[in-house]
């Protein structure tokens, strides 16, 4: 891992909504933290050991403290179970970064920011920051219920209230936001980014796919696991520096075969939805099997997440 490393105190834990905390990380001595942007996520090491990555909701002018929202997914690998059951005030972490893979666009006249639960949280950095610029937005916040709607209270006492629509479905998709009808006539100058869980994340990607690719941002938090990737074969990969060809077993990834070899790349989630691992494809058919890269860019080729992206080709060459 790499970028800035920083030890923070868990300053303030607090129960945002049903399963939802948000945690306040401030420097123990008082200092300002690193600058970020809007979208932007740190990647925090926790207790058990684990590094996961979450997304920043307070303000970027607010530099001297990062707040981050969690939800709790006892579906999941320990993650976020762990950051509820044994993160508490006053203890350090360490944490990597910020960086942000979805900012918001510098050249757009409106911008349409989609939320689907716990994925509300890097728009919380992004609406501060529109609302603090004065700029035309309107985000739409879909969850289940008002008590598992994080935030409420910071939306509701902010100057952009009216600019957030709540959608409750109650459970049934059919009863909340009709994302096809909103996105059905393309707006000129208008950007629009979501993130939210994986059939949130389906049902934009479809109504969005008659928009220019250009004013699409997405960002996923968890891997969408209802996409089946077919067999995984064995293949090569030649290191363009040195002319090595390296052979990846149906059982391992790129990385592991690099690491093995003494090459180093680096990674941070390990199950492609962060893009730290982003490497250049010079030559072959990657088989990508990621979620940071939209279609275009997959079709473009021209990089590879190295963690979870395969071969369709007998070789890749990569700019290593
Ligand atoms: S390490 Fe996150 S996408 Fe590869």
């Amino acid at each position: 891992m790499s970028g800035a490393v920083l030890t923070l105190k868990v300053n303030r834990v607090i129960d945002e909504a049903i399963d939802i905390r948000s945690y306040e990380l401030v420097d123990p001595e008082g200092r300002l933290l690193p600058m970020f942007t809007a979208g932007a996520h740190v990647d925090i090491e926790l207790p058990n050991g684990l590094v996961r990555q979450y997304s920043i909701s307070s303000d970027p002018r607010d530099v001297d403290r990062y707040v981050v929202g969690v939800l709790r997914e006892p579906e999941s690998r320990g993650g976020s179970t762990c950051m509820h059951d044994r993160v508490r005030p006053g203890d350090h972490l360490t944490i990597h970064g910020p960086r942000n893979n979805f900012p918001l666009a510098a050249d757009a006249r409106h911008h349409i920011l989609l939320a689907g639960g716990i994925g509300v949280t890097p728009m919380m950095a992004m609406v501060r920051d529109l609302g603090a610029r004065g700029a035309s937005f309107e985000m739409h916040y879909c969850t289940r219920s008002p008590e598992r709607t994080a935030f409420r209270t910071d939306i509701a006492q902010s100057d952009f209230a009216d600019r957030v629509i709540f959608h409750h479905d109650n459970g049934n998709p059919a009863d909340g936001l009709d994302i096809a009808g909103l996105l059905r006539e393309v707006r000129p100058d208008t950007h629009v980014y979501y993130c939210g869980p994986a059939g949130f994340m389906q049902a934009c990607e479809a109504a969005l796919a008659h928009w220019p690719r250009h004013t699409v941002h997405f960002e996923y938090f968890s891997v969408d696991e209802s996409v089946e990737h077919g067999e995984s074969a064995a293949f090569k990969v030649k290191i363009a520096s040195t002319g090595a060809v390296l052979d990846v077993p149906e059982d391992r990834t790129i990385v592991e075969v690099l690491r093995a070899n003494g090459l180093e790349v680096e990674t941070m989630c390990e199950e492609g939805i962060c893009g730290t691992c982003a490497t250049v494809l010079l030559d072959g058919e990657p088989d990508h099997r990621d979620f940071v890269l939209d279609d275009e860019e997959k079709a473009r080729g021209e990089f590879i997440m190295v963690c979870c992206s395969r071969a369709r080709s007998p070789m890749l060459t990569l700019d290593l």
